[in-house]
């Protein structure tokens, strides 16, 4: 399929996966709001996006570039906002964020890696490609500060801290393959902050700054539209600073 390159004069198309997720929803509303056209896919839309099966990912890709096709419109920037901390597996195991290596469980840290990890693995094999070869384009990825290597003091949270370290590796290496295809992408992981949604709730704590989906959706955009090419690669919190790996 022949993808058309952004011109001045036709507005790009953001893609947004995990639609139907707290922070999902609120980038979802912020970037209608603003006019934009939002491709928005997730478990429950159609196509749907479910992480269990490649094919439906493929699905999303065809789906994208059939609707660039007819359109003539450009896909300028790709935000994926799916994740897992805790709930149910496919199998219905309970899956829990583990206080200590007795709590290691192979079908949660496989779930946690399934969601985290490896399906944005599939996002970057099946999406990425879709970007323009020229003219500025982001493809962001939702992580968390608790994958930083670097900032763990606290421990505990195994399967999430190690699944977002290697959605961070995988972010990374693709952001260099990406940049040899266009100079002018961005390509990284993103720390939203912590925000009020299914996944944070049971863990909230009073005195840590819990914000709004909305106000974290407007950060996480704001962020997004002003990294820099040379900042590819990174991985930035909700204010644009670096996080350490
Ligand atoms: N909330 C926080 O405080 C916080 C802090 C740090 C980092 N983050 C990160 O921010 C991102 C969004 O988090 P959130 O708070 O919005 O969580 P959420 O409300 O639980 O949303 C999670 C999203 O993941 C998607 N998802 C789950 N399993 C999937 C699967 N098997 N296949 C495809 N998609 C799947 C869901 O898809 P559907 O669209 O189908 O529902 C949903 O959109 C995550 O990466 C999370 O780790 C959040």
């Amino acid at each position: 399929m022949n993808h058309p390159q952004p011109h001045a004069d036709v507005p790009g198309v953001s893609l947004l996966l995990g639609a139907g997720g707290g922070i999902g929803t609120a980038l979802r509303q912020r970037l209608e709001e603003r006019g934009e056209t939002v491709i928005a896919l997730g478990r429950h839309t159609e196509p749907a996006l479910d992480y269990g099966d490649e094919a439906s990912v493929a699905a999303c890709a065809h789906h994208l570039a059939e609707r660039l096709e007819s359109s003539g419109q450009v896909l300028t920037r790709l935000i994926v906002a799916t994740g897992f901390l805790h709930g149910r597996t496919p199998s219905g195991h309970l899956a829990e964020p583990e206080r200590s290596w007795k709590n290691l469980e192979p079908e949660a840290l496989a779930h946690s890696f399934l969601v985290n990890a490896i399906g944005p693995a599939l996002v970057i094999k099946h999406l990425l490609p879709l970007l323009p070869r020229q003219g500025r384009c982001t493809a962001a990825f939702l992580s968390a500060r608790v994958g930083s290597v670097g900032d763990n003091r606290l421990g505990g949270w195994y399967a999430y801290r190690a699944a977002k370290a290697a959605l961070n590796q995988l972010v990374h290496t693709a952001a260099i393959e990406l940049a040899r295809r266009n100079r002018e992408s961005v390509c990284v992981v993103l720390h939203p902050g912590t925000v009020d949604t299914g996944l944070s709730q049971p863990f909230a704590k009073t005195g840590l700054a819990v914000r709004s989906p909305d106000i974290a959706a407007a950060e996480i955009l704001a962020v997004v539209d002003g990294l820099q090419p040379a900042q590819s690669g990174g991985f930035w919190d909700q204010h644009g600073k670096a996080v350490p790996w």
